[in-house]
């Protein structure tokens, strides 16, 4: 018998350090423990929780939630420059990537520093300095929790876009991941310095000529560390919102007013705008309501000072919403899953 057990305080389990119940809450460190607790027929419904870096609690958790401790690292094949690596979904995102750069894996370094566990990496396809995990993505392996069947899900069974993933839609809640097949190099590894932000942290750094994979991973956890707040000291799950992608007319009659107004134009046709932007232009940056705000140093990001509930949170998040879309006509949506 898998042991469950009852009224459990979360506020360990979530990086916005706020307080909520979970009726029953179990720890799955195999495959074979969570087959054995799918045939228990746990009170449903049944949640998987990772690092809880991506969740605002905004009331209990009623049914059973699964903490994932699946762990494992493991070179999978070898090839000339490329390497496959199998990663249990429970393991840390960030020292997986510190254990790839250790190994001189090339592929996962921008992705420095990002929290939460391996399994929550391809649900919201986690992305920073131009790179994002689809680009190393083989393929997932995972269990249906309506059937207990296992599948594996291909980089196109998955869906990827811009935080998103088909785990995030069409098979929102329904399936544990538990392991990953990543793709890494082994040298003359594919550098993506572009992003405005690395080459000037390099530079600072006095890196010249083509930087290593250690180098760029240390610019990237140097350059997160000056703007997003430490979740061990200020409890925040980083950006709060998507950057919302608009049409070009929306993002010209912005720039009417705005000349400097920031905008990537896309594939599509479309122009993404950062929503820390938007944000800031509505006045919210750095300010403070209760216990909860904006960040000073990245208006993205909200924080719980303390004391905070989700409602309240969650509240900011809406008026926040509101007024983006009062002032530019220009939806947000939330980034973060609100439970
Ligand atoms: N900006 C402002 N004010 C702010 C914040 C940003 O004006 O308070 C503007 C500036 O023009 C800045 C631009 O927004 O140049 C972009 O800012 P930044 O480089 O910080 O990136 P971002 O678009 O705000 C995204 C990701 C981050 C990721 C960075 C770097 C999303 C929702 N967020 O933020 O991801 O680290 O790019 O790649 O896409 C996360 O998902 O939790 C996260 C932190």
């Amino acid at each position: 018998m898998i042991s469950i057990n009852t009224h459990i305080s979360l506020r360990p389990f979530n990086t916005f350090g706020l307080d909520a119940n979970a009726a029953h809450f179990c720890t799955i460190h195999t495959i074979q423990e969570l087959s054995q607790l799918l045939r228990q027929a746990p009170p449903q419904p049944l949640r998987v929780l990772g690092g809880g870096s991506n969740i605002l609690f905004v009331q209990d958790v009623d049914g059973t939630l699964l903490k994932n401790e699946i762990k494992g690292k493991e070179i999978l094949h070898t090839w000339a420059n490329k390497v496959h690596v199998r990663l249990g979904s429970g393991e840390n995102w960030h020292e997986t990537v510190r254990w790839a750069v250790e190994q001189g894996l090339g592929g996962i370094e921008n992705l420095s520093l990002i929290p939460g566990t391996v399994g929550a990496a391809p649900v919201q396809n986690i992305g920073a300095y131009g790179v994002e995990l689809k680009d190393v993505f083989v393929r997932l392996h995972a269990v249906d929790l309506l059937t207990g069947q296992s599948k594996t899900f291909w980089k196109k069974d998955c869906l990827f876009g811009y935080r998103d993933s088909i785990f995030k839609s069409v098979h929102k809640g329904r399936y544990f991941i538990t392991d990953l097949v990543l793709s890494l190099t082994r040298q003359h590894h594919s550098i993506h310095v572009q992003y405005g932000d690395i080459s000037k942290t390099l530079e600072a750094m006095q890196v010249t000529g083509k930087p290593t994979i250690h180098q760029i991973s240390k610019a990237v956890i140097a350059i997160r560390s000056s703007k997003l707040p430490d979740p061990k000291v200020i409890g925040n799950c980083g950006s709060f919102f998507k950057n919302p992608e608009i049409t070009t007319a929306l993002f010209e009659n912005i720039r009417q007013n705005h000349p400097t107004a920031p905008g990537y134009p896309l594939p599509n046709g479309q122009v993404k705008i950062p929503a820390g932007w938007l944000i800031e232009q509505c006045g919210w940056k750095g300010k403070r309501v209760g216990n909860t705000g904006s960040y000073e140093k990245q208006a993205l990001v909200l924080f719980n000072h303390g004391g905070a509930t989700g409602t309240e949170v969650a509240q900011l998040a809406k008026e926040i919403i509101q007024s983006v879309k009062t002032r530019f006509g220009v939806p947000l949506e939330a980034e973060v899953n609100i439970w």
